[in-house]
């Protein structure tokens, strides 16, 4: 393994910096050559390769996003477009490949490096990094990038709390997170929000409705300082927080006609890409340079077809996985199973999907309201 390209893809999340970081020094200091894609599989389809040392990589742990640019590229779903991206590579004497991103980008790695796609040309090994504020890959605790997401929807929220608290006011706040409701789920928790509103419910919209108001009727009969009522939505939750505001006053009119007009008005704040970006927390950095180390050693050691997986209990099935043999927390698991995971996670049928509402539900009765 002479040659190994590092390409980061799909949305940016802090942390991604410093798997690239990692990749490099640690690749390099086993003596293989790193190369940078730029902008993801689009750079790769461009011929934008650049190789990558130790001053390009210095200073950038603490800086979010990815230096080396990222896009999303529908083409690569097309086999023709994966052949010219492999004859770039081959030109480029590229042996092995590191994908850090989400599921889309890891599905592109896959196809691309399958040896029946490749047939009689140069071999391609690939190891997958799970880079995504969603949270929504298979087989992995944690993505790069959540933590920080996580953090900074926290500190939003304790800002938008003062203003709740000082007006008695009602706020629904609504986060990223793609069909995925983890970030709603985790950062509702961790504000001391009043509800939480996740996809994986599969709640209708009036019943969303109905939910909303009984919570803030509820906590409207509190004292004064406890009155304030902040409600997480995820983006997935297909209802927009503007249409949600107008059915939640229009239903607190009708069952309070009493109350003043202003206490009963909802105020929205869409966070958007506010959360994808920023400094990377310390667990990120820490996530992202330990991912990429196990990836690039796997891959130097001739393994291909895994994604470098954040897990601290054995939760991986054997057949799926095993412990990375360079650091007890990361597990190598097979790709083709991270994607089909991902996508019982994204249904909420795999187990840890259930888990996660489960344990949400088990907080939300005790903490919540
Ligand atoms: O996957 C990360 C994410 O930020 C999602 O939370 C969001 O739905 C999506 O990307 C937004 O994508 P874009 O920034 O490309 O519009």
């Amino acid at each position: 393994m002479k040659r190994i390209a590092v390409l980061t893809s799909g949305g940016d999340a802090p942390g991604m910096n410093a798997a690239i970081r990692a990749a490099t020094l640690i690749g390099r200091a086993a003596g293989a050559d790193i190369i940078g894609i730029e902008r993801g599989y689009r750079g790769l389809l461009d011929d934008a390769l650049v190789p990558l040392g130790p001053a390009d990589v210095g200073g950038i742990l603490r800086e979010g996003g990815t230096i080396l640019g990222s896009a999303r590229c529908k083409e690569f779903h097309q086999r023709e477009v994966r052949d010219r991206a492999r004859e770039i590579l081959a030109k480029r004497e590229i042996d092995g490949l590191v994908v850090i991103g989400g599921n889309g980008s890891l599905t592109g790695a896959l196809h691309l490096a399958d040896p029946a796609e490749i047939g009689g040309g140069r071999p391609l090994k690939v190891i997958g990094i799970p880079a995504s504020i969603d949270n929504d890959l298979g087989y992995t605790g944690l993505s790069i990038g959540v933590d920080t997401a996580m953090n900074t929807i926290v500190e939003a929220c304790d800002k938008i709390a003062d203003t709740a608290t000082a007006h008695d006011r009602t706020f629904i706040i609504e986060v990223m997170g793609r069909d995925c409701g983890y970030l709603a789920m985790t950062s509702a928790i961790a504000v001391g929000a009043d509800l939480a509103l996740f996809p994986e419910a599969g709640k209708p919209e009036s019943k969303i409705v109905d939910q909303i108001v009984d919570t803030v009727l509820a906590i409207r009969k509190r004292e004064r300082r406890a009155r304030r009522v902040l409600i997480i939505k995820a983006e997935g939750v297909s209802v927009s927080p503007e249409r949600l505001k107008q059915a939640v006053d229009a239903k607190l009119r009708e069952r309070s006609p009493d109350a003043e007009p202003s206490s009963i008005e909802t105020r929205v704040t869409v966070l958007g890409h506010v959360v994808r970006g920023g400094r990377p927390s310390a667990l990120d950095r820490l996530i992202g340079s330990r991912l990429a180390n196990v990836a690039v050693r796997a891959l130097l050691a001739g393994t291909t077809h895994k994604m470098a997986a954040w897990m601290s209990q054995a939760d991986i099935p054997a057949a799926v996985g095993a412990r990375s043999p360079y650091d007890p927390h990361v597990w190598l698991v097979d790709l083709e199973a991270v994607l089909a995971e991902t996508e019982n996670l994204i249904s909420g049928k795999s187990p840890l999907a259930r888990w996660r509402a489960a344990a949400f539900d088990e907080i939300e009765d005790a903490l919540l309201l």
